[in-house]
């Protein structure tokens, strides 16, 4: 039978890289981060199979809405925060606690007289230089937060780290010395910093919250690694099949362009899978696919739909047989490395028309 490409979703294996991060930080409470989707693995299903963590985060209104709209009822944060009044109000109405970041946001929530009250952190910029107020700015807006009708309580406070996934840079050690000064004089309610770099690589960073993500799905955080290094198990696996097996002959060259040229009469396979499905385009030849459950190389460009592999190693290989893109077996770690990109963004970048496969729900 031919597969369409199907990405298998393991609940269980999530579970258990939740319960990793437990291991790892067992006196914080937990974030699991699942915006752009579930980092691709499905938003709802994701969310649904992560009860034991304390809270999910997500980066948009939009995501948090669909949510409670689908009867999701632990806290929701929103990391990015609302970006209009509108915004603000429906996040009100879904009970979403928000992230401030900006003093847009900061007026908006004085503006909001009839809002209900929500759950607010403070997000202050420590060194990564993206969003959050500065140390210097923080202590007014904090203040400003506490003064706001629509903030319920006292607000707590966020960082994000820039560099935690290389241990040998200073900033995160910076970062944290940073916030540690500006909480000195704030009395916030939770302090939050780590993301799974921080989890796995800096204990310091754990403080009351971590908001894991890339982890989570099995992958580790640092480069030059895999998840299994770290004990945790991939979530995704993507499946595809082969759709064709040719002869190619010496001196002919295999796909757009023309990339691969054949150094003697041999088997190509056509798997059916491409970058319309979400597979990169810039997988470098010698990619490795799992065939059968053995490696073979990627030959010449990948297409939208197909891609080609070398299939001298398995001669007998027919239509029909099994593909596994990343997942089990093959890192998505590797895949991402011969494609000059990182995990999170092949994770993220599975397309729609790609099948979820749900297993052990
Ligand atoms: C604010 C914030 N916190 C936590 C995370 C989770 O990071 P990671 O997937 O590296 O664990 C992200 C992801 O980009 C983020 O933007």
């Amino acid at each position: 039978m031919i597969l369409a490409p199907q990405a298998e979703i393991d609940y269980t294996a999530l579970r258990e890289n939740l319960t990793r991060v437990r291991d790892a930080a067992p006196n914080s409470r937990i974030w699991a981060v699942i915006k752009a989707n579930g980092y691709g693995h499905g938003l709802l299903g994701v969310a649904g199979a992560l009860g034991d963590a304390d809270g999910v985060a997500v980066a948009r209104v939009g995501e948090g809405l669909k949510l409670r709209e689908s009867g999701f009822r632990q806290p929701i944060m929103v990391l990015g925060g609302p970006l209009s009044p509108d915004e603000l109000h429906s996040a009100a109405a879904g009970r979403l606690s928000i992230g401030i970041h900006n003093g847009f946001q900061l007026e908006m929530l004085e503006a909001a007289h009839a809002v209900q009250p929500l759950d607010v952190w403070l997000k202050v910029d420590t060194g990564m230089h993206r969003l959050g107020f500065s140390p210097d700015q923080a202590k007014r807006a904090f203040d400003r937060l506490r003064r706001c009708r629509g903030v319920q309580g006292t607000p707590s406070v966020m960082t994000h780290l820039a560099n935690a996934d290389d241990p040998n840079d200073d900033l995160t050690r910076e970062q944290i010395r940073r916030l540690e000064s500006l909480i000195t004089e704030l009395p916030a309610t939770g302090l939050s910093a780590a993301n799974s770099a921080g989890i796995l690589g800096w204990p310091e960073t754990h403080l009351d919250w971590v908001r894991p993500g890339i982890m989570l799905y099995g992958i580790s955080p640092f480069l030059g690694e895999t998840g299994a290094m770290r004990g945790l198990k991939p979530v995704m696996t993507l499946r595809a099949s082969l759709i064709a097996v040719n002869v190619c002959p010496a001196g002919e060259a295999v796909g757009y362009g023309g990339r691969y040229t054949c150094a003697q009469d041999m088997p190509v396979g056509v798997v059916g899978i491409g970058y319309g499905d979400g597979y990169p385009r810039h997988a470098a030849g010698g990619t490795p696919v799992l065939l059968n459950g053995l490696r073979v190389p990627l030959i010449g460009r990948v297409s939208m739909d197909m891609l080609s592999v070398d299939l001298r190693s398995q001669p007998d290989a027919r239509v029909g047989d099994p593909v596994v893109l990343w997942g089990k077996g093959l890192p998505v770690e590797e895949i991402a490395e011969a494609a000059g990109t990182i995990a999170y963004e092949l994770l993220c970048g599975v397309t729609a028309r790609v099948a979820i496969r749900e297993i052990n729900r």
